[in-house]
């Protein structure tokens, strides 16, 4: 049987809350809209969750809302999805790529400080694979420089940096729920405010620039004029049927992350002994991970390519999280007017590999991702 990169967890529960869905009218902008942000905003303790079409809506409409725009400088890791840069220029600011911690693969301050200029108005922090980054000296450092915070929490559901959950310290935090991530709407995303207008200016440019839907309208279906449009937006809704999923995710988000925890440690146990190979970090201090992915360092020797083709000729899927964005061939002609000097993001990039990792990976599949490895490993030598 193949041994698919990631799989979602869907459970009864979800097919039984999706299908009542089905039995109402009210497929988009109604009760369960309403619902699974109630839900999102109380389990990070927050007074607004907006859920929107896909993460990078989410993003787009973050720095929008933060009234980022032209002539601005945002500063990303280019070790990251690349909607991570892409949102950036959409609202025509410039993404300048700052290079990562080894070893959390995060942006911190001695990254980020040396690109600060009078243009840079935004770090937009990613925590990548689930791992929070430093948000205590990241807000430190954007205080002194008068900076914005955009927290990417799509990797990093549920992770905390001394007991206090990601999403909660950006000024703005984004979430995706791609089938891939800890929890799913199929496609989908929220961001998390901290005031009323921003909750407010989201829910606008989300709904084609229309006035905010509080949730009691909705819920009263009292009737909001849909042909006034006060201002320019999009078309950013997530449906009541990718709701009504999100909704029974989040409530099993608990178990969903310990089976995710428990499969990480076991990879651990299979794995740490080959010769060369880095493993990913299982705790670090004042953090608690949330497992989005299993990615390994190759030893420097090794060819990526031809390993992961072995793997692949025995039906275990691998990916090679991430080739660095400034590298991409999409991006490559937009910033030949800096080169950004990004070591550690370079080197990283070209040894990477994602194992399969999905909540409920089996201990027989891991064993036989992580026998097809060692052997992978072992003709290169
Ligand atoms: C860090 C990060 N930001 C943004 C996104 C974009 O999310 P989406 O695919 O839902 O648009 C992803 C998705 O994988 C991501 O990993």
């Amino acid at each position: 049987m193949p041994i698919p990169l990631s799989a979602p967890d869907i459970t009864e529960a979800e097919i039984a809350a999706v299908t009542a869905v089905l039995r109402t009218p009210h497929l988009s902008l109604g009760p369960e809209l309403a619902a699974f942000e109630a839900a999102f905003a109380k389990y990070h303790r927050l007074a607004h969750a907006v859920a929107v079409s896909s993460g990078t809506a989410g993003l787009h409409m973050a720095l929008l809302t933060l009234n980022i725009g032209e002539g601005d400088e945002v500063i990303v890791p280019s070790f990251a999805f690349i909607a991570v840069a892409n949102a950036v220029l959409h609202i025509r600011a410039t993404p300048v790529f700052a290079d990562i911690d080894p070893v959390t693969l995060n942006l911190t301050p001695s990254t980020v400080e040396p690109l600060i200029t009078p243009r840079t108005r935004a770090i937009l922090v990613v925590h990548t694979f689930g791992i929070p980054a430093d948000m205590h000296a990241l807000r430190a450092l954007a205080t002194r420089h008068s900076l914005v915070i955009i927290e990417d929490a799509c990797e990093a559901i549920g992770a905390e940096l001394h007991q206090r959950r990601v999403g909660g310290f950006g000024d703005l935090s984004v979430f995706g729920f791609y089938p891939n991530k800890q929890i799913t709407t199929g496609e989908g995303g929220a961001v998390l405010a901290h005031t009323q207008a921003h909750a407010d200016r989201l829910r606008s440019l989300r709904n084609q620039g229309r006035i905010a839907y509080a949730a009691d309208i909705v819920q009263s279906q009292k009737a909001v004029d849909w042909l006034h449009h006060p201002e320019i937006g999009f078309n950013y809704r997530l449906s009541d049927i990718a709701c009504a999923l999100g909704r029974v995710q989040l409530s099993r988000i608990g178990e969903i992350l310990s089976l995710r925890r428990a499969a990480a440690e076991r990879y651990y146990a299979l794995l740490a002994d080959i010769p060369g190979l880095q493993m990913p970090p299982l705790t670090l201090p004042g953090c608690t991970i949330s497992w989005f992915v299993f990615v390994v360092r190759l030893p420097q020797t090794a060819h990526r390519a031809s390993i992961q083709a072995l793997l692949s000729d025995r039906a275990i899927a691998t990916a090679s999280y991430f080739a660095p964005i400034h590298q991409q061939p999409a991006w490559r002609d937009l910033i030949v007017q800096f080169q950004p000097h990004l070591p550690t993001t370079e080197t990283l990039g070209s040894r990477t590999l994602a194992l399969p990792f999905f909540t409920r990976i089996a201990l027989s599949q891991q064993e036989q991702v992580a026998s097809a490895l060692r052997q992978a490993l072992a003709t290169q030598n």
